[in-house]
């Protein structure tokens, strides 16, 4: 008897091996109505904790729980078939320690399916990488810009423009790639250093606000739908204005209630059919 896993799913390994290769295309999404349409066009869904703001309207990610990320987690399982899952392990539940990072990730795992977990942090999460990498679970690692460290950064700004800045961000991504990542995030860097980083790393590296020399790129869906009005990042390309049609079905809608105009016969059972005039 076989005990070979069938999935026919993209892995981790998978995305590991499109180093150098063909870019790997990445979106958010938190629901199963959004999977489904994302999954045959992409190679990663990413559940990012960015739900909290897209989603639940938070001012940032940093009240986002385990709970969220797993109910919504099994959501973009449910609708999916084909992308590589990744979830992200929001605020709180991975920086205490190695051991609370895996008991959690598990968690995530167990309960949603999802192929991996992303954190967020360079150097000073090298440790609780190397601790689930090798205890089964993928990390997906994420520097430059951190949104849950929003605070202490000092509000949401490119990273990397100081000297300093940049020779942090390219030995956090040493960091995290030594210690089993089977990928980064670069989130809001600049240029050149998202550049030099993709080239420098063995794993590859998923752009957001980065280059176009990573080695792929991730954006918020609701972002390129145009459906997240409250703050458009620069970086963002809008590839449709659904909040638009949205307001303008919505005004449709209104007004035929208003007006008696629907619900019509044909939406209603044993309705009498209106005579031929
Ligand atoms: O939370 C998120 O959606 C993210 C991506 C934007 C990279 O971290």
């Amino acid at each position: 008897m076989s005990t070979e896993v069938k999935s026919k799913r993209i892995t981790v390994r998978d995305i590991r091996q499109m180093k150098g290769g063909q870019p790997i295309v990445v979106l958010t999404a938190y629901t199963t109505p959004i999977a489904r349409l994302l999954d045959p066009q992409v190679d990663m869904l990413l559940v990012g904790d960015s739900l909290g703001m897209v989603l639940y309207g938070m001012d940032t990610t940093l009240g986002v729980s385990l709970e969220m990320m797993i109910a919504h987690g099994q959501a973009v399982m449910r609708g999916s078939e084909r992308a590589c899952v990744i979830i992200d392990l929001p605020f709180g539940s991975y920086q205490e320690s190695p051991q609370q990072a895996f008991r959690n990730a598990a968690r995530v795992m167990a309960e949603t399916g999802a192929a991996g977990v992303k954190l967020e942090g360079g150097a000073e999460m090298a440790e609780t990488i190397e601790f689930l990498a090798n205890r089964g679970v993928p990390v997906l690692a994420h520097i430059g810009l951190k949104p849950q460290a929003v605070h202490a950064m000092g509000g949401f700004r490119a990273q990397g423009r100081l000297e300093e800045e940049a020779a942090v961000i390219r030995s956090d991504a040493r960091a995290v790639a030594e210690a089993g990542a089977f990928a980064v995030v670069i989130e809001g860097t600049v240029e050149p250093v998202a550049r030099a980083v993709s080239q420098e790393l063995a794993i590859p590296t998923i752009g957001i606000g980065a280059s176009p020399q990573c080695d792929g790129q991730v954006l918020v869906t609701e972002d390129i739908l145009g459906l997240f009005g409250s703050f458009t990042p620069r970086f963002v390309k809008r590839y449709a204005e659904l909040a638009g049609q949205v307001e303008a079905a919505a005004q449709a809608y209104a007004a035929d209630v208003r007006c008696r105009a629907f619900p019509a016969a044909e939406h209603c059972f044993g309705a009498p059919k209106r005579s031929a005039e």
